[in-house]
């Protein structure tokens, strides 16, 4: 089967990975991926320009499409190549807007009564935004409502000192249309353990992935700017170390009534849904969704892939989508990033990646923003490859990974406390900590 896969990160290298063996592999990149162009028959382009992706897929006879980011999704690059014939896993425009469009998502809420919301409002006016937080004694996240590359929500008491500066950054939102909507949204701000659950959906029936946990923050102890995640851990049964079974399953049951949800207002969602949670005092409550697998999770889950992914694929695209197993392991992922990340000057200096010492201890190697050239492998701004390990417990896949590290040579950085016991334990403290035990 000739299957297409649009993207060119690290999340779509695990992607092509998890596919390989069984299909014919094209890829669709906005720049060369060392791990992907290896696998596929690959075309360098933009990925956003979704007429030349249907035109590509066309002259190529794919017949189905796997779309990594979510900026295509939001550019309608489901409705394009369904147009020319070509199934798909990824939600056309209208279902996408469950990440692009956040009051979208936050009406489905309240429309459907659906539990886990937050208490939120929209503004399209200073005057009323300035008025509602002047009375508004919590503290908040300002979030513009449209897609803005991850860099856009910011948060008081972490990026913003106290809800005068949230007034600022909210009113910057609405005046430079932040996300392609002249609105802001500002919602409440919970505190808990933040969490992702991952689902594969065939736009009705849900096939719920492992849980797992990013960690935003740039330097160790959860320190420095908020990034691209800098790595993330999944736990044998699926679970988490302070998630338990009936959080889990209250999550899956928001994210079921959602999808039940979009299919009244928009059409049927087919494709992953990424649930950000935080468990609360309350239980979870839903931060945010993303149209696409997340970046870094994808590399936590795919590996563990028990039913192939191929017939998943199929699955999602005929509708019929059945249980999805994983192998029972648990899993970490580690982000090498360039040294200073995300304030690098190590862009375009050459690093050493040793793939067969990385693969001889049991991990991966998943290339995220690179180049390639006759010199080899460069760093660009941005994290450069992830590295995956697995094992019975979070801390053993935690050692493997931190050792497969070392064998990436150059000005480069990775936060060595991911997965660690020392912080899955601290995390595993807040959480009783909240819940008052
Ligand atoms: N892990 C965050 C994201 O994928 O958006």
């Amino acid at each position: 089967m000739k299957v297409l896969v649009v993207g060119a990160g690290a999340r779509e290298h695990a992607i092509c990975d998890a596919l390989n063996d069984d299909v014919e592999l094209y890829t669709y990149i906005s720049k060369k991926n060392p791990g992907i162009s290896r696998m596929s028959t690959y075309t360098i382009g933009d990925e956003g320009e979704v007429d030349k992706v249907a035109e590509y897929a066309k002259d190529n006879n794919i017949e189905l499409a796997v779309i990594g980011p979510e900026s295509p999704l939001g550019e309608g690059i489901v409705d394009k190549l369904e147009e020319v014939g070509v199934k798909c896993v990824g939600p056309c425009k209208s279902a996408a807007r469950i990440e692009t469009d956040k009051s979208f998502m936050r009406n489905l809420f309240e429309k459907y009564n659906i539990p886990g919301s937050l208490t939120y409002k929209v503004f399209d006016n200073t005057k009323d935004l300035n008025e509602f937080l002047d009375s508004y004694d919590k503290e908040v996240v300002v979030k513009p409502v449209g897609l803005t590359g991850g860099k856009g929500v910011k948060i008081v008491g972490d990026h913003l000192k106290d809800n005068n500066e949230a007034k600022e950054y909210a009113s910057e939102v609405i005046d430079n249309v932040m996300g392609g909507f002249a609105q802001v949204i500002i919602e409440e701000r919970v505190i808990g353990e933040e969490y992702t659950i991952q689902a594969f959906c065939d736009g009705q029936h849900l096939a719920p992935m492992p849980a797992a946990q990013d960690h935003p923050h740039a330097f160790e102890g959860d320190q420095g700017a908020i990034t691209g995640g800098m790595g993330s851990y999944s736990d044998k049964g699926g679970l988490l170390p302070f998630l338990s079974q009936e959080d889990y399953d209250a999550s899956v049951k928001i994210m079921q009534e959602v999808v039940d949800a979009i299919a009244k207002e928009a059409k049927p969602y087919k494709g992953i849904l990424y649930g950000q949670f935080m468990l609360s005092s309350d239980g979870p409550r839903l931060i945010e969704f993303n149209a696409r697998f997340g970046d870094p999770e994808a590399m936590n889950v795919l590996p563990l892939m028990k039913t192939r992914m191929i017939d998943v694929c199929k699955a999602i695209a005929d509708g019929n989508l059945d249980k999805v197993e994983f192998n029972n392991l648990a899993s970490v992922c580690k982000y090498i990033v360039p040294d200073g990340y995300p304030d690098t000057e190590y862009a375009g200096e050459k690093i050493e990646v040793d793939e067969k010492a990385i693969e001889d201890l049991g991990a991966k190697v998943f290339y995220a923003s690179v180049s390639e050239d006759d010199d080899g492998i460069k760093l660009t701004g941005s994290r450069a490859l992830g590295i995956v390990a697995q094992g019975e417990s979070i801390s053993e896949a935690e050692k493997v990974a931190e050792k497969a590290c070392e064998f990436v040579k150059g000005p480069v950085y990775h936060r060595s406390d991911v997965g660690t016991e020392e912080l899955v334990q601290k995390r595993v403290n807040h959480m009783n900590e909240i819940k008052g035990l």
